[in-house]
């Protein structure tokens, strides 16, 4: 699945300012060991000259779809053929509605129907149409037939706005082809994170929770490790697989959550509240399973406040560095910073999880990350991508605090 040493892969250029960028992810898959060829669509060539695609690459770059040369050697099934992998970077907004329409106009798209290797897309564009309906419509579309989408990043941009759709660096690209952790910037450090739901008991078989299904804390942990991190894993009930090399603590209640996370927060440089944890819990809890009555139709349940696991750590002196999460169903932004001094936190990851586009349960998130001087934008992209992103501002972030 991922790319290694003599793994055919095949580069697709196309026409934006971007692909200047391309002989560098060239580069990298080389440095790996991959046999690299390059296509570019015609608009590509406006932005960088064949000639430096295939001195980087060490072969022809393949440019026409009916080139008599190359239909004696490599025509478009035979690239098709040969690609084991294929990464488009970087790709247009155009190449993208493309490829979702199944065109076969050009060479690239053309070659892209007719193979069976893995395929990659690292967007690239300007902000607006990056966050233009149809351009998400078209990527939500290749992500249901596999396609994997990398980035892209948010900042300034080449247009001079700025936000979400600058290609992704191709020293990361080709990290996340490779399956590779970033670069290990969390050795040395202790991150502890809590996770899921958590389960307020009424009686033995009954209790009060939600839909937080743990995947951002667990993506947030398997990223933490890749970066070298010793993590502490204290998750609500929860179905998902403990990564490789965290210390999971298993818990139900916030109470239990709360001893968990002090008993292991004094080691901790960094402690990651993901927990939905439940703001009240039953004030008693019957030993018994409650019966329903014939006496009324109704019935009342007492609850009490759960204690606040990460403004208690907010509290701390000598506390860790401190991000909690904010899942909103309206005005996520302001109802964020709030929490940001309430809590007394580093960072607030704001998500926004009304409707259907909630981050509850999905594999996919997108969250901004507000911070005591301002906010950054992570697109959305799945969990683990999303998290090793968090990641790398996290740790910019708190090296210039
Ligand atoms: O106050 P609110 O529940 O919206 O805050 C969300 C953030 O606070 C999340 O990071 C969550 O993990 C954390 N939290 C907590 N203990 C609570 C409630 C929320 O740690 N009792």
């Amino acid at each position: 699945m991922f790319i290694h040493k003599n793994k055919r892969v095949l580069v697709g250029v196309t026409g934006g300012i971007a692909a200047y960028k391309s002989p560098e992810l060239v580069r990298r898959l080389k440095d790996r060991g991959c046999d690299v060829r390059v296509v570019m669509s015609e608009g590509a060539k406006a932005f960088i000259t064949p000639l430096t695609l295939q001195a980087v690459s060490g072969n022809k770059v393949h440019e026409e779809l009916l080139d008599e040369e190359a239909e004696l050697g490599m025509g478009h099934i035979e690239l098709a053929r040969w690609a084991e992998q294929i990464v488009i970077a970087p790709a247009t907004a155009n190449f993208i509605a493309k490829l979702a329409a199944g065109r076969a106009d050009d060479l690239l798209s053309t070659l892209v129907l007719a193979t069976s290797a893995e395929i990659a897309v690292a967007p690239a564009m300007n902000q607006q149409m990056w966050q233009h309906p149809s351009t998400a419509e078209n990527l939500s579309l290749l992500q249901d037939r596999g396609v994997r989408v990398i980035g892209p990043g948010s900042g300034d941009q080449a247009c001079g706005e700025v936000g979400p759709g600058r290609m992704t660096d191709p020293t990361e690209i080709a990290t996340l082809l490779a399956g590779e952790a970033l670069a290990r910037p969390l050795v040395g450090k202790r991150v502890l994170i809590t996770a899921g739901p958590t389960w307020e008991a009424m009686d033995p078989v009954r209790g009060i929770t939600n839909h937080s299904s743990g995947k951002m804390g667990f993506a947030l942990a398997e990223a933490a490790l890749d970066c070298g991190a010793e993590v502490t894993l204290v998750s609500g009930p929860v179905h998902l697989e403990t990564p490789a090399g965290a210390t999971r603590i298993d818990v139900r209640s916030a109470q239990n959550m709360l001893e968990a996370v002090l008993e292991n927060v004094n080691s901790a440089d960094y402690f990651v509240a993901v927990a939905a944890v439940a703001d009240y819990r039953p004030i008693n809890v019957a030993e018994q399973k409650i019966k329903k009555t014939d006496e009324s139709d109704e019935m009342t349940i007492r609850l009490v406040k759960n204690p606040d696991i990460l403004a208690t750590v907010g509290a701390m002196p000598n506390r860790p560095y401190c991000i909690g999460f904010a899942a909103e169903t309206e005005n996520q932004i302001a109802h964020a910073r709030a929490k940001l001094t309430r809590k007394n936190v580093d960072i607030i990851a704001a998500n926004n999880v009304a409707g259907d586009e909630g981050a509850f349960g999905s594999d996919q998130n997108a969250v901004t990350l507000i911070h005591h001087n301002g906010e950054i934008e992570i697109p959305t992209n799945d969990k683990y991508a999303v998290a090793i992103s968090m990641w790398r501002h996290i740790l910019k972030l708190a090296n210039s605090a």
